[in-house]
């Protein structure tokens, strides 16, 4: 599967869960993830995110290996998210910025 890392916190820009075709996108407060036991592998989402923060499960960025088993958790958690809503204000502000695990909301 599919999976969302870091960057995605406090960015979430939603345009990922318009093209998903079995709805695997979960929504908490400030963050995103996929459904592993949904998705189906279509990469349509990869492209869409504008801050980058999608990738497969064995390409995660380095030091980001326990966003798999955080999507699969949270998943379970949260409900489905299918149409795109406005990011936060200051989306644009913490793109790329470190750290942003510790500011994850559940
Ligand atoms: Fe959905 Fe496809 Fe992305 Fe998986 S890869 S989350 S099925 S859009
Ligand atoms: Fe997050 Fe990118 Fe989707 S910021 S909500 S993974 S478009």
């Amino acid at each position: 599967p599919f999976v969302v890392t870091e960057n995605c916190i406090k960015c979430k820009h939603t345009d990922c869960v318009e093209v998903c075709p079995v709805d695997c996108f979960h929504e908490g407060p400030n963050f995103l993830v996929i459904d592993p036991d949904e998705c189906i592998d279509c990469t349509l989402c990869e492209p869409e995110c504008p801050v980058n923060a999608i990738f497969p499960e064995d390409d995660v960025p380095a030091g980001q290996e326990g966003f798999v088993a955080l999507n699969a958790e949270l998943a379970k958690a949260w409900p489905v998210l299918t149409v795109r809503k406005d990011p936060p204000a200051d989306a644009g502000d913490w793109d790329g910025k470190p750290g942003k695990l510790e500011l994850l909301e559940r």
